[in-house]
């Protein structure tokens, strides 16, 4: 399994934080109103389901995810759900399923699922006609940083090519629409969200490049093991990071993108 983030606790425990961090400009769009069955793709630890749970008391949600160790830990920080969640281990893009669902829901996992378009056309056996499909992805090329600072970019570089060379794309949220499309889902739209903050909003500032370090150090262990950085060059991203955010001239900017779809 090659995977940017790995399994370590702390990265369990980044998850669980990135999901309260992130839900009040992931939450407000998306609409489950009237579903009673929903489809979550690589679910993780369940940062995203107990959100999901919390909004819509009346769904009962199917977590799928291919890590044995993540779904372990989403058993764990689901538990008071009792019932309302099943975990399923599977590859997405080999899905066997017993149940028909009328929601769909994936958020930050298609980026690293080679073949995205193979698991669409797969979850269609499994969706009834007239699912609701929420996806929110990545679009990492939308990053824009001043002052644009090397060390954080040459870092950033290697992240996102590490993600490419285990299949995934750092820029799945700009295609969501065409895997829709190619998928045959219907009434497709696209939306986007995320931050462009400066030195006007100082703490939000510093929080976001407090949360954007905390997110590409993540990619670290990945990337020493496979030798594309040294530590000092890890700890150097870390620097520029902080500078910016002191910089009285900083921007930080970045989209992501979320589709809604129907089948
Ligand atoms: C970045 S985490 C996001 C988890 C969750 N959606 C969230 O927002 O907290 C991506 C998850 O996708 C899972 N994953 C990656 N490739 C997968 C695949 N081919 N099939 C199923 N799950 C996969 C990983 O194990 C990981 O738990």
């Amino acid at each position: 399994m090659s995977y940017l983030h790995g399994f370590i606790p702390e990265e369990q425990q980044r998850l669980l934080d990135q999901g309260d961090f992130l839900a009040p400009k992931i939450y407000p769009r998306i609409d489950f109103s009237g579903c009673r069955n929903l489809l979550e793709i690589g679910s993780g630890v369940g940062a995203q389901t107990k959100m999901l749970l919390q909004l819509w008391p009346d769904l009962k949600i199917t977590c799928v995810d291919y890590s044995e160790v993540q779904l372990a830990e989403a058993r764990k920080n689901l538990a008071f759900a009792g019932d309302r969640v099943t975990f399923i281990c599977q590859d997405a893009r080999d899905l066997k399923l017993d149940e028909q669902f009328d929601a769909l829901f994936i958020c930050w996992a298609l980026e690293h699922i080679p073949e995205p378009l193979k698991v669409l056309r797969q979850t269609k056996s499994y969706l009834k006609p007239g699912s609701k499909l929420w996806f929110t992805e990545v679009f990492n090329s939308s990053y824009y940083v001043f002052p644009d600072l090397p060390n954080q970019r040459k870092y950033y570089n290697a992240y996102n090519q590490h993600q490419i060379s285990f299949g995934g794309n750092p820029d799945i949220g700009a295609q969501l629409g065409n895997l829709l499309h190619q998928a045959g889902f219907h009434s497709i739209e696209i939306f986007h969200g995320g931050f462009h903050l400066d030195q006007s909003k100082p703490e939000e500032l510093q929080k976001m490049i407090g949360f954007w370090k905390i997110l590409l150090k993540s990619g670290a262990p990945g990337l020493l093991e496979a030798g594309m950085l040294s530590i000092e060059e890890v700890q150097a991203m870390e620097e520029d990071l902080n500078f910016i955010a002191s910089d009285e001239n900083a921007v930080f900017f970045y989209q992501f993108v979320q589709t809604f779809a129907t089948y």
